[in-house]
């Protein structure tokens, strides 16, 4: 019996010696071995930082398809155009319920984005003196503003909303920094400033 085990033992020992061998590798790291399901270990998607031959312009990180939107995104479909900025006038009413409540998260957001230009009471002195800023119109005056011969307190909301998106000349547009609920609380707030308490 103990000469039937010595001879498996004498016959196993090359294959035992030579899988030790086989085990060992400069780089452990790239040969993990035998693998079972090579997809759960390498995924087939592509790192998305690094370039490839599979796009023609070789970059990995795709740009999103035409007209995509992020989940809660609100689409504003007016251009920036003086036409477009009237019929925006004419037909958006501002969606959120005029409340104390509304006012006053308006009012909190019209201080963060809106006074350095347009003053505390938007009476257009805000702490930005730059010559550049220097035409700031208060929203309660009478002046006629440049592109319709309205005034500034005849403003309507979806006036504001669209100068609130797009900008005016020295005035930045505003639509990525501010999201649509918040630009109508502002605009809610503006229009609270436009009657001059
Ligand atoms: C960098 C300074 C600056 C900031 C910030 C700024 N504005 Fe203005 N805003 C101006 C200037 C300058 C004008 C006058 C532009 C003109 O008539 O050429 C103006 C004009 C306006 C008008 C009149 C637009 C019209 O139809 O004629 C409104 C309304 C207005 N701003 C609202 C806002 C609101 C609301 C915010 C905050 C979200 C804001 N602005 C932030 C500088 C600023």
């Amino acid at each position: 019996m103990k000469k039937v085990c010595s001879n498996i033992l004498l016959i196993a020992m090359p294959f035992l010696v030579l899988s030790l061998f086989s085990s060992c590798s400069n780089n452990e790291a790239d040969k993990p071995g035998y693998e079972f399901m090579p997809d759960m270990y390498r995924s087939p998607s592509l790192e998305i930082y690094s370039s490839n031959t599979f796009f023609k312009d070789s970059l990995n990180a795709r740009p999103s398809v035409e007209g995509t939107m992020p989940r809660g995104f609100v689409a504003f479909y007016y251009d920036n155009t003086l036409e477009d900025y009237l019929l925006a006038g004419k037909e958006l009413k501002n969606p959120f319920e005029n409340t104390e409540d509304n006012i006053e998260k308006g009012k909190q957001l019209y201080q963060m984005f809106c006074a350095h230009c347009h003053g505390k009471n938007g009476d257009g002195k805000g702490s930005i003196t730059h010559p550049v800023y220097g035409a700031i119109p208060s929203y309660a005056d009478d002046v006629m503003i440049r592109r319709t011969g309205e005034n500034m307190n005849d403003l309507a909301a979806g006036n504001i909303y669209h100068a609130i998106y797009y900008g005016l000349n020295a005035m930045g547009p505003h639509n990525t920094q501010i999201n649509d609920t918040e630009r109508w609380l502002i605009t809610m707030y503006v229009q609270e400033l436009q009657k001059g308490n």
